[in-house]
């Protein structure tokens, strides 16, 4: 039995009703809409619109659904318009009549506002523990590189050395925003639509703090009219998660680049390289490329689903139905691409050798030259323009500032001395960047403490949400 046909005197066009159910997709929900049923029976049975028995086989029938729901065959139903409709007709074949009154006092459009809130809060839970393990790889491979260091860039021209620790601890940084807003989403999302009814409220008094809090909200919506067309969540849900998808381009860019042969820096792990079908010596880094690739993927679907919202008049417009795919899709992208990008992480090998080789050469050090200068005196904006020249002088001669004679120092910087070269060691330059923030090692090492601090706290939370 449909939904909603009592009204009609004619048939749906065939194909219309092919088109616009969205069982294949929305099926995904068959959890929540489960759960959110049970809450809803037990309100409805607590304001006497049920019996105790009628409430007992509601729920039992609900959860005879959810133990068929395991196997993909028995979620087969062309008729099914969506899984409302689908929880609704197979509690009746369960059941019988008393299926049909599950129904009173709800509407889908609070139905599908609750089950895309549920949906989106487990995949944040399951985001986060991802997220923690990725983490956990990155701060621990820091805390073992110790004083390694490794060229940093700027234009991806050779700018200043770094330890390896440093730059982990960059991605650390964007991968603790992207859980802070993911968890800062999660508490804005915790609040339970049920009882708003179609639009105005429901028309039955149910107990709606009851059924929030059965379903582990914090508290219910305060608008109907908001509440059963709100899709802010999934946007933020998406948005976050298309940042999320663009810091991981950014990791995998380096990592692509960093293991070609010119770099060298790192060595692809075989588990997440494939070679090619022509040519027998290639190992490429396509777990990264893919994974650059997807985040396309993932912003193109934030910026769809922003472009569903715009625009809509209050309340529930079917147009919404479009929201939950973008949804999916963007949450299932990202629990690959960071279970992937955690078992990379763990598995890629550091070439230290060819790193500080790198860091060593390539005058990394003439912006700690010029601070040499002004530090006697010179203004930075002359000390520049020495050093400058100097290096000039350099790639003429084919050296290094290290290497070029005191008196020919002294011809560009005439206030030089011996001590010169001692500030151009790649332990001078890395120790000369001594502020909060910066890679000294002493700074490095206080910034692996704080990370460590952070990251249990995030397993803290993670704890409270399991
Ligand atoms: N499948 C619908 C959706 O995802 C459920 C809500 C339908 N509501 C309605 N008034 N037709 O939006």
């Amino acid at each position: 039995m449909k939904m909603w046909a009592g009204r009609f005197r004619q048939a749906l066009d065939p194909q219309f009703e092919r088109w616009q159910r969205s069982f294949p997709f929305d099926q995904r929900l068959i959890g929540e809409e489960l759960a959110a049923s049970g809450a809803h029976a037990r309100a409805l049975a607590s304001a006497g619109v049920l019996s105790q028995a009628e409430l007992d086989s509601i729920l039992r029938g609900l959860e005879e659904i959810g133990r068929q729901a395991a196997t993909p065959e028995l979620l087969q139903d062309d008729e099914a318009e969506d899984v409302h409709h689908f929880v609704e007709k197979r509690l009746v074949a369960l059941i019988g009549e008393a299926g049909y009154k599950l129904h009173s006092g709800r509407s889908r459009n609070e139905q599908i506002a609750t089950d895309l809130r549920l949906y989106v809060r487990g995949s944040i839970d399951n985001l986060q523990r991802g997220l923690g393990e990725l983490l956990e790889t990155l701060v621990a491979r820091a805390e073992k590189s110790g004083v390694a260091a490794m060229p940093s860039y700027t234009h991806l021209q050779p700018a200043e050395p770094v330890l390896v620790a440093h730059w982990l601890l960059a991605y650390a940084e964007m991968f603790f925003r992207d859980s802070g807003r993911l968890a800062d989403c999660r508490k804005r999302l915790n609040q339970c639509p049920l009882g708003s009814g179609a639009v105005a409220g429901a028309t039955l008094l149910l107990d709606r703090s009851t059924m929030s809090a059965e379903l582990g909200f914090d508290q219910s919506t305060a608008n109907s009219l908001d509440a059963t067309s709100d899709r802010d969540f999934a946007l933020e849900f998406v948005q976050a998660l298309s940042l999320l998808a663009i810091h991981f381009s950014r990791l995998a860019e380096e990592m692509i680049l960093f293991s070609t042969r010119e770099f060298g820096f790192v060595r692809l792990p075989e588990a997440f390289s494939t070679g090619s079908s022509a040519m027998p010596q290639k190992q490429n880094p396509d777990s990264m490329e893919l994974i650059r690739g997807k985040a396309a993927r993932v912003v193109g679907e934030a910026m769809s689903l922003g472009a569903t919202v715009k625009g809509l008049p209050l309340a529930y417009n079917k147009d919404l139905q479009e929201t939950q795919e973008p949804v999916f899709s963007v949450a299932e992208t990202m629990q690959g691409v960071v279970a992937i990008a955690a078992g990379f992480m763990s598995a890629v090998e550091f070439d230290y050798d060819r790193m500080h080789a790198a860091a060593s050469s390539g005058f990394m050090n003439a912006m700690a030259a010029a601070h040499y200068l002004a530090a006697r005196g010179v203004p930075f904006r002359h000390a520049h323009e020495k050093i400058g020249q100097a290096v000039q002088w350099c790639i003429e001669n084919h050296c290094e500032l290290a290497d070029m004679p005191l008196d020919e120092v002294r011809s560009f910087a005439p206030e030089a001395d011996q001590e010169f070269y001692s500030h151009l060691t790649l332990d001078a330059v890395l120790g000369c960047h001594n502020v909060e923030g910066g890679t000294a090692p002493v700074r490095v090492r206080q910034a692996l403490a704080e990370a460590r601090e952070r990251l249990a706290a995030l397993k803290g939370e993670q704890h409270a949400h399991a």
